[in-house]
């Protein structure tokens, strides 16, 4: 049984696909960019990937048939276009839809006859876009927060069937370098850690949604109603 992270040749899913690893889990990445997990000796037995561009709903249904018996999956591909709504171009607006809301929807449709079987977890790596929505954000935060639509009507639809799913509304988290100080922020492996605990809990046990956030941000030193002039 294998589990399926999703964009793990770098970033967050990386993070997650080594935390899975070194927790003894068989991971399977689905990438469109080969990932260097792949030539990690020590990762040989554990590790394998098949290339998929979550945006393509037919290498999607190649990947899963391939894969065969999945038990969890991180929907974590994800991509950000930003710009006002007027601005933007149709292509930003389409690669952020195809990639980070259909892409969940294709999995989704692949894995769960796999799920009904033998049971299984559906994680998504979501952001607090979904419900932080800003200006320019319209792709990213409309595509972030229709993967928690699918997260809840996946329960709704199949939880009797021994399927759980959860939906990750992520905060900042350091998977490169902007510059200045961004200790205080999640590391891509913090979220693995995340995941690992999701997996581990009982069965009986269903989270559908979930909101991991950095302990300690910068300090804002505006007083509480001073936010207010803000909102
Ligand atoms: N970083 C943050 O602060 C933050 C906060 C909240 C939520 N998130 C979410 O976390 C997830 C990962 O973000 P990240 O920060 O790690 O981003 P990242 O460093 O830009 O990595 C994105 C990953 O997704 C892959 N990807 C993009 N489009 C794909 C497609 N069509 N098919 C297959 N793989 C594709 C990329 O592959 P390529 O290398 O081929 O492009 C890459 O592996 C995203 O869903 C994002 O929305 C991030």
């Amino acid at each position: 049984m294998s589990i399926i992270v999703t964009g793990c040749n770098r970033g967050i899913g990386e993070g997650i696909a080594s935390v899975l690893i070194n927790n003894g889990y068989q991971v399977t990445g689905l990438n469109r960019t080969r990932s260097a997990l792949a030539d990690i000796d020590e990762f040989v037995q554990s590790y394998d990937e098949i290339n998929c561009d979550v945006s393509d709903p037919e290498q999607v249904k190649k990947a899963i048939a391939k894969v065969g018996n999945v038990e969890a999956v991180v929907a974590n591909a994800g991509i950000r276009r930003f710009g006002n709504i007027e601005d933007l171009s149709l292509k930003d607006w389409q690669d952020s839809i195809n990639t980070n809301l259909n892409g969940v929807f294709y999995l989704a449709r692949e894995v769960l006859p796999i799920f009904k079987q033998f049971g299984g977890y559906f994680i998504v790596i979501g952001s607090h876009a979904e419900k932080y929505p800003f200006g320019q954000g319209s792709a990213y935060c409309a595509s972030k927060l229709g993967g928690r639509a699918i997260v809840d009507c996946m329960i709704d639809e199949a939880r009797w069937d021994n399927v759980r799913a959860t939906y990750l509304s992520i905060g900042s988290v350091k998977n490169r370098e902007h510059g200045g100080d961004e200790s205080w922020k999640l590391k891509p492996e913090d979220l693995g850690k995340v995941v690992v605990n999701l997996l581990k809990l009982p069965k009986n046990v269903l989270i559908p949604y979930m909101d991991v956030r950095p302990a300690k941000p910068l300090r804002d030193d505006k007083d509480s109603i001073e936010k207010l002039q803000f909102v």
